[in-house]
């Protein structure tokens, strides 16, 4: 079956790597990039974008820029010590002949949900901000929309960067509450299941080798982002958190999952948490339980979803 998808990225070490899987894997249909600064600046977002898909082959995916910082907050500073001042690992890149598309990353969203409505689904892997301008543009994209995956948040792991958040959602905790509590159908893809993924250096060797110039950029900046892993985590290997998503979409029998109520804390020491009401569960006031049903992935088989990282893109 074919996955028509717009993907929402701020690449990103590990967007390029689900850009790359998006642009490759036969049962996608990529429809567009919308950028969002996040991992980098909204400039660097999309130029990277359209590198990306210009090394692949396909400078014919439109890539339309999107939101420059979050919708209420202050922005934090590009963590330029993950992904690199150029967002891939301070490689050095080729020129960029192509050029983003004229309209917002909002207005491509509804343009292109409108064309094909039911049938597409949007994957967000960075700070949601574009989602949430799509849907004040267009209310209606709730009924338009086949499904919203979103790589972001955590509901048993804790915080990548504060103890209780995740990156995506500390990053535009605005954005994220409208989003998520939209009422669309929705997955969320968070560090419950994206640390349980370990991509290796042995699977990138495979993807290098199977993917030519663009292997090349891919290999470059895993290098500088398996650094920060080593450093930081102890580990050797990163964690694919952007494609892990694209393994929900099209691999979900890898994934166990919940239905149940999100919402995300937008101010105070805990901003950007996400907080899973499991469906059913009663609580000691109903407030909890009061945004519509989203499904929460809450395990994963890891090594299964790094070989299908691996094998799609060797
Ligand atoms: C998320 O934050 C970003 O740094 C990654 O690209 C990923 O989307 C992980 O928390
Ligand atoms: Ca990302």
């Amino acid at each position: 079956m074919s996955h028509p998808i717009i993907f929402d990225t701020d690449p990103g070490v590990d967007d390029a790597q689900a850009i790359a899987i998006a642009l490759r894997h036969p049962d996608i249909e990529l429809l567009g990039l919308t950028t969002t600064y996040g991992n980098v600046d909204i400039e660097t977002a999309t130029h990277n974008g359209l590198l990306l898909c210009e090394l692949a082959g396909r400078g014919d995916v439109p890539v339309a820029q999107g939101a420059a910082g979050p919708m209420v907050k202050p922005r934090h500073p590009a963590p330029a010590h993950i992904h690199g001042a150029n967002g891939l690992g301070n490689i050095e890149l080729p020129e960029v002949k192509g050029k983003k598309d004229a309209r917002s990353a909002a207005q491509f969203i509804v343009d292109t949900v409108n064309e094909r409505p039911g049938e597409v689904t949007l994957v967000a892997v960075g700070p949601v901000g574009n989602l949430a301008a799509a849907l004040q543009l267009d209310p209606a994209l709730t009924e338009k929309v086949k499904r919203v995956v979103i790589m972001g948040g955590s509901v048993r792991e804790g915080g990548n960067v504060t103890p209780v958040a995740e990156a995506n959602m500390f990053n535009d905790p605005h954005a994220a509450q409208r989003v998520l509590t939209a009422g669309w159908p929705l997955t969320l893809v968070g560090l419950d299941v994206t640390h349980r993924c370990v991509l290796t250096p042995a699977h990138m060797q495979r993807i290098e080798a199977g993917q030519g110039e663009l292997g090349k950029v891919l290999a470059g900046s895993y290098a500088f982002y398996r650094d920060f892993y080593r450093e930081f985590l102890g580990i050797d290997g990163c964690c694919p958190h952007d494609s892990c998503a694209l393994a929900w979409l099209l691999r979900p029998e890898l994934f166990t999952t919940a239905p149940g109520h999100l919402a995300v804390v937008t101010e105070g020491l805990a901003e950007g948490q996400t907080l899973f009401a499991p469906e059913g569960r009663g609580f000691i006031q109903e407030r909890w339980s009061q945004t519509p049903l989203v499904e929460v992935c809450l395990e994963v088989d890891g090594e299964a979803v790094v070989e299908w990282i691996a094998d799609t893109l060797s």
